[in-house]
């Protein structure tokens, strides 16, 4: 393990498969934690390719009932503005690596990509503080947000020179994504820095570059580099390949 610093902490693992085992007994650790200290474990997925096998570790027989579902609130940190069933969904492909779980339905928490972007938004937005009951204009405080790391430093679904790394009024913003000719649904970083617990997880040798960039680059030109918990835990799983090692 490397220490980063006091709030941020890497953890270097062989390969994608224990990184998975090794962020899945996280979840594990921080459910526990958070049902047994406020009742509810509230969580931010992330999607994309590498947490896949994570959401398959957790659904599996020596996992899945280490986590009481009954008490756990599935939220997603972005979403493609697709269908629930299109290929590229990130709720379809938790949904399938999870699908040995059972899950209450109201404990899942799907961003409507099949809405209109900033309908899909706001609705989003309503159903997190109905959620998280909050008063006001608080913000949620996630007990964990799962995080991946694009090429190019994106996160969730902020990627660079997008309106939505600088919007502080939201909670969820549609973000219009030039490169994709498309928009994408995302929490905001207020919300993902007010998380008792951020966890970024990171493989294969194409991560390389950018995750040395991220961690070691001055300033947080690159999205990724935005994200500091003002009152959590911020952790890099990643893999050997990933890390250079
Ligand atoms: C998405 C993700 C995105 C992802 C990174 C890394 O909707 O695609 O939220 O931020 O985490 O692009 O993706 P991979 O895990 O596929 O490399």
């Amino acid at each position: 393990m490397t220490t980063l610093s006091a709030k941020r902490e890497m953890r270097v693992h062989r390969d994608l498969e224990e990184l998975s085992r090794a962020t899945a007994d996280f979840f594990c650790e921080v459910g526990h934690q958070a049902v047994h200290q406020g009742g509810e474990l509230f969580v931010a997925l992330s999607g994309g390719s590498t947490p896949r096998r994570m959401y398959e570790i957790l659904a599996g027989d020596d996992y899945r009932d280490r986590v009481d579902w009954s008490r756990t609130q599935l939220f997603w940190s972005d979403e493609r503005c697709v269908p629930p069933d299109d290929p590229q969904s990130n709720y379809r492909m938790v949904t399938e690596a999870l699908a040995p779980v059972a899950i209450p339905p109201l404990n899942v928490h799907r961003l409507r990509g099949e809405d209109p972007p900033e309908v899909a938004a706001q609705k989003y937005e309503g159903e997190l503080r109905q959620t998280f009951r909050l008063l006001s204009d608080d913000l949620p405080r996630f007990d964990l947000i799962l995080l991946g790391l694009g090429e190019d430093g994106h996160t969730a679904s902020l990627f660079p020179g997008t309106s939505a790394l600088n919007d502080t009024t939201h909670l969820v913003a549609a973000n219009y994504v030039e490169k994709f000719k498309t928009h994408r649904l995302t929490l905001t970083l207020p919300v993902i820095n007010h998380a008792a617990n951020v966890a970024f997880l990171v493989s294969g040798a194409g991560k390389r570059t950018i995750l040395q960039r991220v961690l070691e680059e001055p300033g947080d030109s690159l999205p990724a580099q935005r994200v500091h918990p003002s009152n959590g835990r911020l952790l890099w799983f990643v893999d050997e390949a990933a890390a250079g090692r």
